[in-house]
Formats: C-alpha cells, sequence, structure tokens
C-alpha cells in the first residue's frame, strides 16, 4: 500500500514477509546505536538466524508485522513495527515500533502505531503493551496517539506502559 507522511512523502507500507530477511539486517547496521538500544533494551549488533526466522516468518494473528520502505527504494527499509499477542493474556499484545535514524519525527512511528492499533482491534485485542527505556520521550508520546487512557509502571531503568485501545462507540 502506497501512503503519504504529513509531509507528503511517499512511503510504502505492507505486511512483513519471510524474504524480508536482508531488509531488517541491513536497516539494523544503518540504525545508531542509541536507537538499537531503545528497540531492544540492550546493544543489538545483529541478528542470529532463527531471530531473523521469528521477526519475518509470523502468522499474522498472534505475530503481525508491517514494514515501510522507501516508495522511491523498495529495498530500502525504513521502519519496521510489530505487534506479539500475550500467550497468557490473549486481549493483550506487545508492540514495538523502530524508524530508521534518518526517517524518525516525521509521523512514521504514529503511522504504523495507527496501523498497529487498527490490527490489533481486528484481531479482539483491547491492550497495547510495550516495555521502554524509562527517558524514551517519543516512545511514550507515539503510544499515547493509540489509547484512550495509559498505564505506566516504572521499573528502575524501564518503564512499562499499557494502553486501552480506543474502540469506535
Ligand atoms: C520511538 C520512535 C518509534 C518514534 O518514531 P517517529 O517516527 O520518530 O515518531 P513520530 O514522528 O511519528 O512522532 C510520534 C510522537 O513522538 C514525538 N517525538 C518523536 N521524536 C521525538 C523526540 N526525539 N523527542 C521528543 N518527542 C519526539 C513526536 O513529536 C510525536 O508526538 P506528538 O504527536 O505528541 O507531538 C522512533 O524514535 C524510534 O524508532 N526510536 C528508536 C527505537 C524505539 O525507541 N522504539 C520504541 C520502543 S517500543
Amino acid at each position: 500500500m502506497l501512503t503519504r507522511l504529513p509531509d507528503n512523502s511517499p512511503l510504502i507500507l505492507r505486511p512483513i514477509r519471510p524474504e524480508d530477511k536482508g531488509l531488517l539486517v541491513h536497516g539494523l547496521a544503518r540504525m545508531s546505536p542509541a536507537s538499537r538500544h531503545a528497540r531492544f533494551l540492550a546493544p543489538k549488533q545483529r541478528f542470529t538466524l532463527s531471530e531473523l526466522r521469528y521477526l519475518t516468518e509470523v502468522d499474522g494473528v498472534d505475530h503481525v508485522a508491517y514494514v515501510a520502505l522507501r516508495a522511491d527504494a523498495p529495498r530500502e527499509l525504513v521502519a519496521v513495527g510489530r505487534m506479539v499477542r500475550h500467550k497468557d493474556e490473549p486481549a493483550a499484545a506487545e508492540i514495538a515500533i523502530a524508524v530508521c535514524d534518518s526517517w524518525q519525527r516525521r509521523g512514521v512511528g504514529a503511522l504504523l502505531g495507527d496501523v498497529l492499533a487498527t490490527a490489533a482491534r481486528d484481531r479482539e485485542i483491547r491492550w497495547l503493551t510495550a516495555t521502554m527505556n524509562a527517558g524514551n520521550v517519543a516512545a511514550h508520546r507515539l503510544f499515547n496517539h493509540v489509547s484512550t487512557q495509559l498505564h505506566e509502571r516504572h521499573d528502575g531503568a524501564v518503564d512499562e506502559l499499557r494502553a486501552d485501545l480506543a474502540f469506535a462507540a
């Protein structure tokens, strides 16, 4: 699907595919150490093959992921967003979004947040959770977008957020 950012830049948005492993490898290589740490809550140099399988071979029901790609260079990753249903709480899912540094602050994260929130509602998910570094203002603000009510739990250096999803009346 071709979509546009608030500044009118075109972007391709589509569900992730098993053949996207190379995209993720190159995308991670282009992310700054700070952004990688913010996404994985640890230094992250590379993905193992089993991580790449997990990240790209999703079932579309309990694990949903989208990639955003440059419209003028569709082999270049702009961002990834994913949602994984909690095994012990099927009405809740953990989300994680990573936007390549040069594309941050342009509305890509908010766009993926909206897409994941819609995917969650379609799959009878009512709550989204996320774990992030305590100082991650961008992620906190992004999470606010998709939520009618936000609950936060501080746990040392990380914050656990739980968002009630907005449903149409
Ligand atoms: C967090 C992240 C996904 C946000 O994506 P993004 O495309 O830069 O965000 P958007 O442009 O859509 O902005 C979303 C909100 O965050 C705010 N924001 C974005 N970057 C910000 C920054 N550096 N400082 C403060 N606020 C920021 C925006 O102003 C907007 O809030 P508002 O609408 O209330 O004004 C992106 O910064 C990122 O990938 N960071 C590294 C990985 C990470 O932290 N992932 C989150 C873990 S779940």
